[in-house]
């Protein structure tokens, strides 16, 4: 039987990339989009597609959905996400919450949602879009991404400790800066010298297909040299 796999943010980016590559892999997959568009490459057979915002708790209705279709959920990648440049001292409450809501809260009920489909895969799979800015933080217009995406790894930590004897395993994948909308909205290094999210996603590819006794907590990667990342 196909695996089955939820991707937020598969419009573009990252979960675009990691959406096509899954395809490839022989994956099913249902995608979560604001405006639900069928990418090229979508086999309708095996790509279901699903409205997804975010803000709005309706994760039950997207799984739903899923499972109607496909009759299993193997795995959740929480892809969405958003940044800020503002610093903390700059960031009002309401900037702080939409951070919340949509990098911390909403991956939160997603997975939530899917637990049972997950448990009765035996092998199920999550992968939460971390952040080095989740590892450290780096400079003053990364803290207050940095706050959230912290959160984010810890999400995936927990999330880990959660299923784990459910035959869960939850990876929090940490980019540096990655050439989609995001990364180069907060660089001015060219998108050459980023990292290609199609490396991103063969790294979620193989992270997902591990055996349960390959546990793999956190996988960080980087396009420049730091001390530790
Ligand atoms: N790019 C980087 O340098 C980098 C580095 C480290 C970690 N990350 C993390 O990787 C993940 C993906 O980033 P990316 O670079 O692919 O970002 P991106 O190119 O800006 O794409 C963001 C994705 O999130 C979706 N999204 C945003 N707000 C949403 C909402 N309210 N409801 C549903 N979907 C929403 C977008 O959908 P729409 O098309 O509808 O806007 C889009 O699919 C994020 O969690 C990000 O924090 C990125």
């Amino acid at each position: 039987m196909e695996r089955v796999a939820l991707i937020s943010g598969a419009s573009r980016g990252i979960g675009a990339a990691i959406a096509e590559r899954l395809s490839r892999e022989g994956w099913q997959l249902s995608l979560g989009m604001r405006n639900p568009q069928r990418p090229l490459w979508a086999d309708p057979e095996r790509v279901h597609l699903a409205g997804y915002d975010a803000h709005a708790p309706r994760e039950e209705e997207w799984v739903e959905g899923a499972r109607k279709r496909f009759g299993r959920i193997d795995a959740v990648i929480a892809s969405a996400g958003i940044v800020s440049k503002n610093t903390v001292i700059e960031a009002d409450d309401a900037e702080m919450d939409d951070l919340f809501a949509i990098n911390v809260k909403a991956p939160r009920r997603l997975i939530k949602a899917a637990w049972d489909d997950l448990a009765a895969s035996g092998k199920g799979r999550v992968v939460v879009l971390g952040s080095l800015s989740g590892k450290r933080v780096k400079s003053r217009t990364s803290g207050l991404y940095s706050i959230s995406k912290y959160a984010s790894v810890a999400l995936a930590q927990a999330v880990r400790h959660a299923g784990f004897d459910l035959g869960i395993r939850a990876t929090a994948v940490c980019p540096g800066l990655v050439a989609t909308d995001m990364g180069l909205s907060v660089t001015d290094r060219p998108a050459e010298l980023l990292t290609d999210p199609r490396d991103i996603a063969r790294i979620v590819a193989m992270l997902i297909d591990l055996p349960n006794e390959a546990s793999v907590a956190e996988f960080t990667i980087n396009c420049q040299l730091e001390e530790s990342y």
